[in-house]
């Protein structure tokens, strides 16, 4: 069992397309274990994004997931990181597989629908940036 973290995204909060996106992770045997609905600060989703800092991409990046709410939340399942990567599709919508959440909501590379840990690593610190211990065990 392993657990990831998710975040749906502004574009896909404006979209309406909460239920969704959170209907194909329980439909691909992914629970939802913590969920929240909030509206990063630009200081928060700096912090969020901070291994991205030097990329040329954090400005807009952070600009975006702070233009709006976003839900996140945690999954737990059987080798939830790469399924949860694989139910969102490629970071670029236009390079993403038919069917996946980015090719069927995202708009581009910043406004991409959702976010996923990329490793089991890096699920647990972006767990711990979202949740404290009475949130989840
Ligand atoms: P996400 O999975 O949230 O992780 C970092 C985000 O940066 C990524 O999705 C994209 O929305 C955004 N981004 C913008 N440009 C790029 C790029 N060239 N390469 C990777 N991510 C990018």
């Amino acid at each position: 069992m392993q657990r990831t973290l998710s975040i749906i995204k502004p574009d896909a909060v404006k979209k309406n397309v909460i239920g969704e996106i959170l209907s194909r992770f329980e439909k691909n045997g992914l629970k939802i274990v913590a969920m929240k609905y909030l509206h990063l600060s630009k200081d928060d989703a700096a912090r969020f994004y901070i291994v991205h800092k030097d990329r040329p991409f954090y400005g807009e990046l952070t600009d975006f997931m702070s233009s709006g709410p976003v839900v996140v939340s945690v999954l737990e399942g059987e080798d939830a990181v790469a399924k949860n990567r694989k139910l969102m599709g490629a970071t670029n919508p236009k390079e993403a597989e038919k069917g996946t959440i980015r090719a069927d909501f995202a708009d581009s590379i910043d406004a991409n629908a959702v976010h996923g840990s990329d490793s089991l690593e890096n699920a647990k610190i972006e767990i711990d940036f979202f949740f404290n211990k009475l949130e989840i065990k």
